[in-house]
């Protein structure tokens, strides 16, 4: 039997688990096969409507339909769309370890181990979202959910740029000239703050930006509101071990490896600023096989 549209009557739903400016995410079980248990953004339509959201939603759809044909595992998968007079409906992978940022709360820092585990399948989905012409354009840890077993799931398309191509992985790419600010403050590149400008490498930027945040605990630029932290970042002005205080009896250095990779992809000229690529090659991933997928993608606890 072919099967038929479905819509919200074929879910139960349970707990929020989240929400944004114009959409809530529940946890929600298909009435067809209780084993199935999804993750539905619900978005108001007239929130969309009265906030100009629909070119966000409408991007989310259309980047998370492209980006399901491959079935990475690094990134959420759509299942449904529906919409009843109220609502849009997106039926999400569940992603049952929560945000990457409440774990890295839950710890304060990574260890190294965590923290490249995570760089590393980070680093393979990038490199396949990139691959297909997608920029995400607001990466940060809250966009960066885990399932059961600790891989990660990228989501949150909704500030995505499409490219018919990966012109130029390392530099600002296309035409891609935002009128409005899209992202976070403490991710945005300074391309974007200076130029306007955004391309495959601000998503590296951002990446960059969480390197740090994983083993620091917090991320590299942070003002006491937005134009202080986009000062910050145009005058690249961030310091390790900036928690450490010098009356503090053991003051642990962080890795000159992770400092300098990080030095390295925290550049202001995007020409300069380091490709996926060539991050793959750093010593930090020196025992890293990049074909083995199976390994890259295991979790982390079970
Ligand atoms: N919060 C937001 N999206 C989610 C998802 N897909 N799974 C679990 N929690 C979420």
């Amino acid at each position: 039997m072919a099967s038929r549209k479905r819509s919200p009557h074929d879910f139960l739903f349970r707990e929020e688990l989240g929400h944004g400016s114009y959409s809530t995410v529940y946890k929600a079980i298909d009435k067809r096969n209780a084993n199935k248990v999804y993750a539905i953004k619900v978005c108001s339509k007239a929130h969309i409507i009265q906030e100009s959201k629909v070119k966000y939603v409408t991007i989310e759809k259309n980047t998370l339909n492209l980006l399901a044909k491959a079935k990475h595992p690094g990134i959420v998968k759509l299942y449904y769309t529906f919409h009843d007079q109220e609502n849009l409906y997106f039926v999400l992978d569940f992603a049952a370890g929560g945000e990457l940022l409440s774990l890295l709360h839950k710890y304060t820092k990574f260890n190294e181990v965590w923290a490249r585990h995570f760089t590393v399948q980070l680093i393979d989905t990038l490199q396949y979202i990139h691959s297909q012409g997608v920029i995400h354009r607001d990466l940060k840890p809250e966009n960066v959910l885990l399932d059961k077993e600790g891989r990660l799931m990228i989501t949150d398309f909704g500030a995505a740029a499409t490219f018919n191509s990966e012109q130029d992985s390392k530099g600002v790419s296309g035409s891609s000239s935002t009128s409005s600010f899209v992202g976070t403050a403490e991710y945005v590149s300074p391309e974007l703050l200076l130029y306007n400008q955004c391309g495959f490498g601000s998503d590296v930027w951002a990446l960059g930006c969480m390197i740090f945040q994983f083993i620091e605990g917090h991320p590299p630029f942070r003002g006491e509101n937005e134009l202080k932290t986009f000062e910050k970042i145009v005058a690249l002005d961030y310091t390790w071990n900036s928690n450490n205080n010098s009356t503090t009896a053991v003051n642990t250095k962080s890795n000159p490896i992770i400092v300098n990779l990080v030095r390295r992809i925290l550049t202001l000229d995007t020409k300069s600023r380091m490709s996926l690529k060539e991050i793959q090659l750093d010593v930090w991933f020196q025992n890293v096989d990049w074909n083995d997928k199976a390994e890259i993608w295991k979790g982390i606890w079970q």
